[in-house]
């Protein structure tokens, strides 16, 4: 059984053609054998006449034996009364001289021949060929009408190969389309232009889109909604909790610290979940601003530069490019925030974390490289995954990547994270927005200027 569509086709309709083929090749093998037959036979009946008209007399009488061409045709004249021919071009054969008038096989010496008998009062003609002879002439000319088919069979199958494929094209276009989707970017697919057998589809998978794309919303929008209600009184939590503080007798100073860090974890993650819901949305009608990369980079490591200088960590941001990108600057920044938390709180104190630029191609590139543990390798699929942490010792809600993912996929950007391959331990986490070229830039600015 064939799975593929097109080969299905390509089977299917190669078979067709080549049956019809095979039987038109048979059928005019058959017709051009009795034509050629029939031809052989008339010039039989011709040469018959001729020799009724006086032209037996030109025979020779005596024909020296097997002289003639196995080719050729044997004429018998025989006078009414007399036993032996009157003429023969071949004496060496005896036709049965009372063969039925017209045509008859006969074999003669071993042979079979086509006899052409014609009886007059005056004599009797015979007209006579090789059977051979005339089988090799009939299937010679017969197969020369195999030939056509025999050409265009291969050429037909690769014609329906080409229009098979040319039919489906769309068809895969739809399948790399539709493989395209992601949760991040529903749109629905283009329907112009396209055949009245694969629009109903396409128009399925278009509700489906739709379908996903407000059951996404309504599950960020609960993520919003709750993570924002749980934060009043998570913050009157606190607040009676530092109001408490000088109340609490030494005794139970441990289990009450223990208590407000509970509170500060379940704040961070209220505000992760916050952000991711956030970053999650689309751009909707924030207004997008030109922002150099360069300087969020810098910004981010004066930002983190006391906490480190603390711990004893090397920061530093070094082959900075001149790279911007369209978008709202405080999610750029937030980006490269949390890349460089993780690389800070997963690098024990004294290590160095670097950042660097790179452009490539469209897409300008923020590496944060940290001499770090690194991340084992079976886990660095799931770290983007929402609340999956590879190290349950160090504290963290599990949020961070999946924020800056939403926010790189907002831009149409990436985010990688991989080991570092330099003989050094660490990680490498990289995150890439396509550039906004200055040209552009400058068309957008003049665009506003006119308008
Ligand atoms: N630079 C790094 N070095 C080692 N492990 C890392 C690094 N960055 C991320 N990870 C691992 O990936 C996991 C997921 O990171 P992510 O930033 O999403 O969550 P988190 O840091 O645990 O929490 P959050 O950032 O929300 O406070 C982390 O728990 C950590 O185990
Ligand atoms: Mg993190």
């Amino acid at each position: 059984m064939i799975k593929s569509l097109r080969n299905q086709l390509v089977v299917a309709l190669g078979l067709l053609v080549s049956v019809i083929g095979v039987v038109q090749g048979v059928s005019s093998y058959q017709l051009s054998k009795a034509g050629m037959s029939a031809l052989l036979d008339l010039r039989l009946e011709q040469v018959g006449a001729r020799l009724r008209d006086g032209f037996a007399e030109v025979i020779s009488q005596n024909p020296s034996r097997g002289s003639q061409d196995e080719r050729d045709v044997v004429l018998v004249v025989w006078k009414p009364d007399s036993s032996v021919p009157f003429r023969t071009t071949d004496p060496s054969l005896h036709f049965p001289r009372d063969a039925k008038p017209g045509f008859s096989d006969s074999v003669v010496n071993g042979e079979s021949w086509r006899i052409y008998t014609r009886q007059d009062p005056t004599m009797t003609i015979q007209v006579a060929q090789r059977s051979s002879v005339r089988r090799a002439l009939t299937q010679e000319n017969a197969a020369m009408t195999l030939w056509p088919i025999a050409v265009l069979l291969p050429l037909v199958w690769l014609a329906v190969v080409f229009v098979v494929q040319r039919s489906l094209r769309r068809l895969n276009r739809l399948g790399s389309e539709v493989q395209a989707i992601d949760a991040g970017h529903l749109q629905p697919l283009p329907t112009a232009g396209v055949s009245d057998e694969i629009s109903p589809f396409i128009h399925s998978i278009n509700t489906m889109i739709e379908r996903l794309a407000r059951s996404i919303d309504k599950e960020r929008k609960f993520i919003a909604d709750a993570a924002h209600e749980l934060r009043t009184p998570l913050t009157a939590l606190q607040l009676q909790a530092d109001n408490l503080a000088p109340q609490i007798v030494q005794s139970n100073q441990e289990r009450f610290q223990e208590l407000r860090r509970g509170i500060a974890r379940s704040s961070k993650l209220i505000t992760q979940l916050l952000r991711l819901a956030r970053a999650d949305a689309p751009v909707g009608a924030s207004p997008l601003v030109r922002v150099d990369l360069a300087e969020v980079v810098t910004g981010a490591v004066a930002d983190v530069l006391p906490i480190a200088l603390n711990r004893g960590l090397d920061i530093g941001a070094e082959e900075m490019i001149d790279a911007h990108v369209r978008a709202i600057e405080t999610d750029i920044g937030m980006a490269v925030k949390n890349l460089i938390s993780n690389a800070g709180r997963y690098t024990p104190d004294g290590g160095t974390i670097d950042l660097r630029m790179r452009r490539d191609g469209a897409m300008a590139w923020i590496d944060v490289v940290d001499t770090g543990p690194g991340i084992a390798q079976d886990a660095l699929p799931r770290v983007f995954d929402r609340f999956f942490r590879a190290n349950p010792d160090i504290e963290g809600s599990g949020l961070g990547l999946s924020i800056v993912k939403a926010i790189a996929a907002r831009y149409g950007g990436d985010v990688t994270l991989r080991n570092r391959d330099d003989g050094r331990t660490g990680i490498v986490a990289s995150i890439g927005f396509p550039v906004e070229e200055t040209r552009t830039a400058e068309a957008t600015a003049q665009h506003a200027a006119t308008a």
